[in-house]
């Protein structure tokens, strides 16, 4: 067992507006640190706030010695320039590796992020977890946001993948997707991806979130993936569930993040 170094990782999170999604995004990940012994802050600001208010947040935990991972959950309302925004975290805090600095060393051959975006890190350590090789096989990633698309392409890419994007003006997307040995989905459009996208023996990420309507849930909504799994199920050779599947996987790899940068902060 390890000295223990007494010194504990600290994450904070700026959250902005009322999004019921990334409401229970943050208290999923709140709920996560504190089960694992982390120290967690919020900053809650109003749909309507100011640029500047975000960026005071920031700055401040930007300082702080005790808070080594920022994030800011996204999307932030309209009216916000999240490109400026992301541009002020201080790169060794930034957990999410939302940053365009580590988002291009991220895409850039013999260079090294320092943090690898949460969402599409965890996809990779299922796939590897799950002994499916990725090493020369295709891969389709349907989606190009810079939160899961994007990376999770540039990821696949450097673990020797031969990744395509697919993306809204992508001709036949289910004609690419059918020739793919693994298939992640992030778009946020239920049962976009039926069984008859698939080629037998594919295996399926699906990062899909969308909130439906449901009375019935104590939050008044459920998460819909991108993928029909009740076809996908039969045609594919493993295939993540939503909720449950890839969803957990981020928050692990927040806490990840966020140990690592409290460890070199420590060096
Ligand atoms: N919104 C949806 N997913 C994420 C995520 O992984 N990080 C942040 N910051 N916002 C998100």
């Amino acid at each position: 067992m390890k000295k223990s170094t007494g010194k504990v990782p600290g994450l904070a999170v700026v959250l902005v507006g009322q999004r019921k999604d990334s409401q229970t995004y943050v208290r999923n990940k709140t709920k996560a640190c504190e089960e694992a012994g982390m120290k967690f802050v919020i900053t809650e600001l109003p749909d309507n706030c100011t640029e500047i208010q975000v960026c005071n947040a920031l700055s401040s935990y930007n300082e702080n010695p005790s808070i080594h991972g920022i994030l800011v959950q996204l999307p932030l309302p309209q009216h916000l320039d999240e490109g400026k925004v992301l541009d002020l975290l201080r790169l060794e805090k930034d957990v999410d590796g939302f940053h365009p600095l580590n988002m291009g060393n991220l895409a850039m051959r013999g260079r090294e992020p320092l943090f690898i975006p949460c969402t599409p890190k965890g996809c990779i350590e299922l796939l590897l977890r799950s002994d499916v090789k990725i090493m020369g096989k295709k891969a389709v990633v349907i989606g190009r946001s810079n939160i899961v698309g994007l990376p999770a392409s540039l990821l696949l890419q450097r673990h020797h993948a031969t990744a395509t994007l697919v993306h809204a003006f992508t001709k036949n997307p289910e004609q690419v997707t059918r020739e793919a040995d693994i298939v992640l989905t992030a778009v946020g459009v239920p049962n976009l991806v039926r069984g008859s996208w698939l080629k037998p023996g594919a295996v399926v990420i699906d990062v899909g979130t969308y909130p439906a309507e449901d009375s019935n849930n104590e939050h008044g909504y459920r998460l819909m993936g991108d993928v029909c799994y009740e076809e996908a199920v039969n045609v594919a050779s493993a295939i993540t569930p939503v909720p449950g599947g890839v969803g957990p996987m981020t928050i692990a790899m927040l806490l990840s993040n966020t140990l690592e940068s409290a460890k070199r902060a420590l060096n």
